[in-house]
């Protein structure tokens, strides 16, 4: 069995599951990927869970994708990678295959002859054999250092996509909130709307945030996408620096200021404690958790 997990030490939430019933204790974790409110609520993460009596727990995937074998990974090559913003790299990975996921979905990246192993968000449409990413250079991280020296032709591995935060098929309005390079998964999300063969109606939101206005990224294929998407609108916060288009703060500040119908799916991605912060702040907004969708970057 092929439960999905990440950092396996409670630090992320990737493996998060809803407690139905028995009793399990959990070792260390960090609090930001789950919340005293959430733990009472019933979830737990298995990666750090000590059981001892039987229990039932209910993962948000089908169970074909725990129970199917997991394809081996494919070796892609790096076809292009360049610095886009003050710390964040735009990495586009060829592929022997095209590779089909959902909107939103991630692999896994295995630099070859090392121990390191990340996870990363595609940006591109499904269905490919070029893969783009938006990778932050986080200082003294083994996959960023690794980055900084890498160039056009070098290896890695990638798992099969996985993830259950994915675009759902709904119709019903958007709210999408990212913080830096958690703009990725809706870049991909976007994009599979702008060629979805009948167009979306559903308003769409985008709200990006960054430290500065030179922490910005893919800000030119934004400006293409709300050609293509008549109802997409983005909104840009910056946390300092002035940029005349911004405004000052974090992009879950925005999350009640702006108007959001009562059916609304929000859709979070970024840093464990903005996407905290955006599930409080949908909730004040009048929206229940079920109508949040939450991808943590650890
Ligand atoms: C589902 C998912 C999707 C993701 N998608 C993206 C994406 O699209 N884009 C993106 O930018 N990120 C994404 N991430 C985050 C990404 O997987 C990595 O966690 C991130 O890039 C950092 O990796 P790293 O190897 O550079 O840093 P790591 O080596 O993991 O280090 C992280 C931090 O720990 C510190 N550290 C490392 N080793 C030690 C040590 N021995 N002692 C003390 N401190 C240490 C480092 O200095 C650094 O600050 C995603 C994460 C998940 C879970
Ligand atoms: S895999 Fe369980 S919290 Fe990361």
């Amino acid at each position: 069995m092929n439960l999905l997990t990440d950092c396996a030490n409670g630090q992320c939430g990737t493996c998060t599951a809803q407690l139905v019933s028995g009793e399990v204790e959990l070792d260390d974790y960090d609090p930001s990927v789950l919340s005293d409110d959430d733990r009472a609520g019933g979830s737990v993460l298995p990666c750090v869970c000590r059981v001892d009596v039987p229990c039932v727990l209910e993962f948000p995937y089908d169970s074909s994708e725990a129970l199917s074998e997991q394809p081996p990974p494919l070796t892609a090559s790096i076809s292009h990678i360049a610095q886009v913003a003050e710390d964040a790299v735009r990495l586009e990975l060829q592929v022997p295959e095209k590779v089909h996921f959902e909107p939103g979905q991630y692999v896994r990246i295995h630099v070859l002859g090392s121990d390191i192993t990340r996870s990363y968000s595609m940006a591109n449409v499904p269905g490919t054999d070029r893969l783009e990413f938006f990778i932050r250079l986080v200082p003294g991280g083994g996959f960023s250092t690794w980055l900084q020296g890498a160039g056009t032709g070098d290896s890695v591995e990638i798992s099969a996509p996985h993830g259950s935060f994915f675009l759902r098929g709904e119709d019903r309005p958007r709210l999408f909130v990212a913080g830096g390079t958690g703009v990725a998964p809706f870049l991909s999300m976007l994009r599979a709307l702008a060629e979805a063969p009948l167009p979306a109606r559903q308003p769409t939101t985008l709200v990006i945030g960054a430290r500065t206005p030179g922490h910005l990224i893919a800000m030119q294929e934004l400006d293409q996408l709300k050609a293509k998407l008549p109802q997409l609108s983005v909104h840009v916060t910056v946390e300092q620096g002035d940029s005349p288009a911004a405004h000052h703060g974090f992009p879950t500040d925005l999350i009640g200021r702006i108007p959001i119908d009562a059916g609304t799916r929000v859709y979070l991605c970024g840093p464990p404690p903005m996407v905290e912060a955006g599930r409080r702040a949908a909730e004040t907004a009048g929206l229940s958790r079920q109508d949040v969708l939450c991808e943590r970057f650890t």
